[in-house]
């Protein structure tokens, strides 16, 4: 399938799944007040891939996403491993147990050897509760 539909409502806040798009890893999070501020908060920190989360979380067709919502590819740019979220970590997102690269709540790249945030998936809001993949 080149689209993955996805049923918000089964993704509790503070949550994420993981769906399969054209056979690869995407990490659909419901982020917290605390995370999104977080990552807010961290626009303006050192990046070494510098992004801003508004940035991040806007749809395939150009319209703002909403940022609760994070749709990231899930694959770390380093080698490709697939990270995993960690509570109360240092940066407070996903840790990649290959090389120990540390992602923050935005999914950006904080510390370790993946050179690059990891991507977001191309998606759109069908409606309140779904969106489209790809
Ligand atoms: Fe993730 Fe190397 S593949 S740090």
């Amino acid at each position: 399938l080149s689209t993955t539909e996805v049923d918000l409502s089964v993704v509790a806040l503070g949550q994420q799944i993981k769906v399969m798009w054209q056979g690869k890893p995407v990490f659909v999070r419901h982020r917290t007040p605390d995370e999104i501020s977080r990552a807010q908060r961290d626009d303006y920190a050192t990046l070494k891939d510098p992004q801003h989360d508004a940035d991040r979380i806007v749809q395939e067709d150009g319209q703002p996403g909403r940022a609760e919502w994070l749709i990231l590819q899930a694959n770390c740019t380093h080698l490709g491993c697939v990270p995993t979220f960690v509570e109360g970590s240092q940066y407070g997102g996903w840790f990649c147990p290959c090389h120990g690269s540390d992602y923050d709540t935005s999914g950006r790249i904080r510390r370790g050897p993946a050179p690059k945030n990891l991507l977001i998936a191309p998606y759109v809001f069908m409606n309140d509760t779904s969106i489209r993949i790809g």
